[in-house]
């Protein structure tokens, strides 16, 4: 499709990414840069729609109306996030239709967390603690990131993130205030979701052979360690703050690194989590499957209104 780039377009694509400005979806792109992109828009946008499911799990067993009304605004922020994300990736040229196609049958992939089951309501609480919290510290610098749709839609919703990240740590330090059993709740719930949670900024650097490209075109900003580091070391006194212990027996304070020294996550679970091969992949698809099939009759009216709309006005 594509014949050799014009110098003068590569020139200028290079000499925008040089300013730090953004490339906009009329702008030249390389081919290689707009599969990355699409790639990796794609993956979030499928991740905010899959991470709908395991808090929605509990939506209809929330403990007082309290506390079903922050779950569910924050369940449908998640929806709001996929759809900003899909109308960014459509600006690149792949429709919703196709990105959809791609989720259902494997070829696009989702946040390797979303694979987790959710066994009690605290669950909710380290989900908005660490789930959101690490998404956070994924995302604020995609506020920055090279390509504009992308960026702005990160910056809006960044901001509702981080009204997940403290519904969850409001509802956790609730909990520690309560009963020995709603402790050891919280505490179980940590223990299930820290080692996952580290997982969600992707493989080691060493393993993670794409990411000097994407920062050197300023898709991605900093490395996967950088951020896992980041993130622990914010985690740990809000952890301490909440009263809950973090089952790494190797993390302790770094004084000459200035940061908190840590282990592995399984990296084995990983990569069979990333194959299809988590607790509860084959769930998840079936669910958004199922949820597609059930919204046929909407595409159809929509289309249907949408061609009559357009009849009337060409006569
Ligand atoms: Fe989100
Ligand atoms: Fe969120």
């Amino acid at each position: 499709m594509t014949t050799v780039a014009e110098p003068a377009l590569v020139e200028h694509f290079e000499a925008t990414l040089a300013r730090h400005d953004r490339i906009e979806p009329r702008d030249w792109m390389p081919e290689a840069y707009r599969a990355t992109l699409v790639r990796q828009i794609a993956q979030h946008a499928h991740s905010e729609i899959i991470g709908m499911q395991p808090e929605g799990n509990w939506l209809t067993r929330a403990p007082s109306l309290r506390r079903k009304a922050i779950l569910l605004a924050k369940v449908q922020d998640e929806a709001g996030h996929g759809l900003y994300l899909y109308s960014a990736c459509e600006t690149l040229g792949t429709s919703r239709r196709e990105l959809t196609e791609k989720l259902l049958t494997g070829r696009q992939k989702y946040s390797s967390i979303f694979n987790y089951p959710t066994l009690s309501y605290a669950d909710v609480g380290t989900i908005g603690w660490l789930v959101d919290g690490a998404a956070i510290c994924n995302q604020v610098p995609l506020c920055r990131t090279s390509y504009g749709p992308y960026g702005r839609a990160m910056i809006r919703i960044c901001k509702e993130e981080s009204f997940h990240q403290r519904q969850g740590y409001e509802l956790l330090l609730t909990m520690m205030r309560g009963t020995d059993e709603q402790r050891a709740m919280v505490q179980e719930s940590v223990d299930r979701f820290w080692w996952p949670a580290l997982m969600m900024f992707g493989p080691p650097d060493a393993d993670s052979p794409n990411t000097g490209q994407s920062m050197a075109w300023g898709i991605k900003r900093n490395t996967n360690d950088e951020l896992r580091q980041k993130f622990v070391d914010m985690s740990v006194p809000q952890a301490e703050a909440l009263g809950v212990t973090l089952p790494d027996p190797d993390l302790r304070w770094n004084e000459e690194r200035q940061a908190h020294d840590f282990g592995q996550p399984d990296w084995d679970e990983f990569r069979a989590v990333v194959r299809g091969d988590g607790p509860c992949n084959a769930q998840r698809i079936e669910h958004r499957r199922r949820a597609h099939d059930d919204g046929a009759w909407v595409r159809a009216a929509a289309t249907a209104f949408a061609a009559r709309q357009a009849g009337e006005e060409s006569r």
